[in-house]
């Protein structure tokens, strides 16, 4: 029922870049369950300081009580190969992101009876190899920013979580209900322990 109270009675905002594809997934969604879920797309660019904007207002008009960070960008290579503006892009999209998009709607979600912040991660953040400096900088920076807003709010209604997979082993499948699985459980160890393991390794 803690599944039902936190999702089924919510609709769903989908946000990307890519319009088509957005409208497609979300028409796609919608028409599962009966239409018992609403799900609305909104193409916008998460590293928009005013995209982001526009992005909130909505939200709040939809009364989300889940915010979910999943958007990444990449760079492979020596630093020094690095493009300056994908160094950005990559620390805009997987950290700054997370960080706005908090910032703006914890004010909403902290009147909710029950909400959510998710940040999806990737195992180990890359570090172990050369040549993921930037990106992992992004992961690590995104997995303190979790902890350290974990410790804040304890006690409030607004829960943080945390979800590393492991790639190459992670499938975007498999990322998902590993999602979904730790929203609909919630608990804050899992979170941690989601850190270190695929969730859909670790007990239930
Ligand atoms: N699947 C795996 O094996 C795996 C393994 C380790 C970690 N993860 C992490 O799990 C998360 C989800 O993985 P996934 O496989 O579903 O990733 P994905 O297929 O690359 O999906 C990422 C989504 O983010 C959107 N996006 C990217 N930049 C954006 C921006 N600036 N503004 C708005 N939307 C943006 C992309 O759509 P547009 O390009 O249209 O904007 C895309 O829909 C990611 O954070 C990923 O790093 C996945």
């Amino acid at each position: 029922m803690r599944a039902a109270s936190l999702l089924a009675a919510h609709a769903c905002l989908l946000v990307a870049r890519t319009a088509a594809a957005l409208g497609a997934l979300a028409r796609e969604l919608g028409a599962e369950d009966d239409h018992r879920l609403r799900v609305d797309a909104l193409a916008a660019d998460v590293t928009s300081a005013g995209a982001r904007l526009g992005l909130v207002d909505v939200a709040i008009a939809r009364d989300v009580n889940v915010l979910i960070n999943a958007a990444t960008a990449e760079a492979n290579g020596p630093i020094a190969d690095i493009d300056a503006k994908r160094a950005d892009l990559v620390l805009q999209t997987n950290l700054l992101a997370p960080v706005h998009l908090t910032r703006a709607l914890l004010p909403h979600l902290l009147h909710r009876p029950e909400a959510r912040i998710f940040n999806i991660g990737s195992a180990l953040g890359g570090s172990e190899w050369a040549g993921t400096a930037v990106y992992s900088a992004s992961r690590s920076g995104l997995h303190g920013f979790t902890e350290s807003l974990q410790r804040e709010l304890v006690g409030a209604n607004v829960r943080v979580q945390f979800l590393a997979p492991a790639a190459p082993d992670a499938e975007p499948e498999h990322v998902a209900r590993a999602v979904l699985r730790s929203l609909l459980m919630g608990s804050a160890t899992l979170a941690r322990l989601s850190a270190m393991l695929p969730l859909w390794l670790a007990p239930t």
